[in-house]
């Protein structure tokens, strides 16, 4: 997508050729700055301190952050350790886990001299399958904003509230919630976007609104609670959001807070779709219960940081001194709850059947 006319995906090469650059997502929306990362530690780090976030562009540093472990030592023995280091950075997302047992497929049958040229290549083409993959889930999502927009009056726009941040810049392009909100806009269908702000780390109000804007999609930042009352006064058409794990039977990790808009949704008879690629699927797990909730520091509940006039950032406490806070980074949304999956093969109902319908030969392996 593109941010000052300029296109970017989320992660790249530098000149270099070998070190991997990214946007530093801590600074969004205040600064815009790429950063490099040169080991296997610079892209832990990245990730666990969300410089990068979002379940596919977790994935994808990973996949690039094993190939830079290889460049240090392509050893058997370095590429276990390195893939057990990378998976340990987040635990909900269950595309982190996809893109390393995907990268161990690939290099653990071939030599060590050769691993360092096909972990790049591999890390690659993970990056470009997300990018096709989120094109898809957006082209299918599309009918379905086109599909209410045809019943509204001619002109009137179609609202879509989104929570958290499920777009390009939460996957390599596009995004997987926000595919079908940008071929919507670039079809000429008016859309506009109830952001969620999403507390504690604001990713909706810091960097959903940030795409949305520069690709001018009209939107507008909601504090979390607001969602309930404008479904229940008609103003939401459709709920659109990421996931950081689906399991077989079709329950969703998604962002701390998604659950209670599932259920506000369903009090108001408002469609909630989940927008997923194949690689968020856990089909080890049939329960969402069972899936590892991301407990994160209290500081990101008790501390904001913001942008002063000067334009400086600055950290500032918000709650009472002394009083503990707690910080769940998910919650689970059961599938009950759910309308629909929109994927890159098809939209489908919420459950083992809907998926294994998209999935056939994967559900047929997880058995
Ligand atoms: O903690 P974050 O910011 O990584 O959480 C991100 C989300 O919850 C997204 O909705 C999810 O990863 C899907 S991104 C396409």
């Amino acid at each position: 997508m593109k941010i000052n006319g300029r296109h970017y995906r989320t992660i790249w090469l530098g000149h270099d050729g070998w070190s991997v650059e990214v946007i530093d997502q801590t600074l969004l929306p205040h600064r815009f700055e790429v950063i490099a990362l040169r080991s296997v530690e610079e892209a832990a780090r990245a990730i666990k301190t969300m410089q990068v976030r979002g379940a596919p562009l977790i994935g994808a540093t990973a996949a690039y952050g094993l190939a830079l472990a290889m460049r240090d030592d392509p050893s058997d023995a370095n590429l276990e350790k390195q893939i057990a280091f990378l998976n340990a950075q987040r635990p909900t997302a269950v595309n982190l886990r996809f893109a390393l047992e995907e990268m161990r497929r690939v290099l653990a049958p071939v030599p060590p001299s050769e691993r360092v040229a096909q972990a790049y290549q591999r890390a690659a083409r993970l990056c470009d399958d997300d990018v096709e993959i989120c094109r898809a889930i957006g082209t299918h999502g599309l009918g379905l904003i086109r599909e209410i927009a045809l019943r509204k009056k001619p002109g009137e726009r179609v609202n879509i509230l989104t929570h958290c941040n499920a777009g390009w810049i939460a996957c390599v392009d596009w995004g997987t919630a926000t595919a079908p909100i940008y071929m919507a806009h670039d079809a000429g269908i008016p859309v506009h976007v109830w952001v969620d702000e999403t507390r504690p780390r604001n990713q909706g109000a810091s960097l959903t609104a940030f795409e949305l804007g520069a690709h001018g999609v009209p939107h507008t930042i909601i504090v979390d609670n607001a969602g309930g009352h404008y479904m229940q006064h008609g103003l939401v058409d459709l709920v659109i959001v990421g996931t950081d794990r689906v399991t077989r039977n079709g329950d969703v990790a998604n962002k701390i807070g998604t659950y209670l808009k599932a259920l506000a949704a369903r009090d108001n008879g408002v469609p909630f779709y989940v927008a997923l690629p194949y690689t968020t699927i856990d089909w080890r797990l049939d329960d969402g219960r069972r899936i590892e909730i991301e407990e994160r520091s209290p500081d990101e509940v008790l501390r904001m940081t913001g942008r002063l006039a000067d334009g400086s950032l600055a950290t500032v406490e918000i709650g009472a001194p002394g009083s503990p806070a707690a910080n769940p980074a998910f919650d689970v949304t059961p599938a009950r709850l759910v309308t629909g999956f929109i994927t890159e093969c098809g939209i489908a109902e919420a459950s083992a059947a809907g998926l294994a319908g998209l999935y056939p030969e994967m559900a047929k392996d997880a058995g």
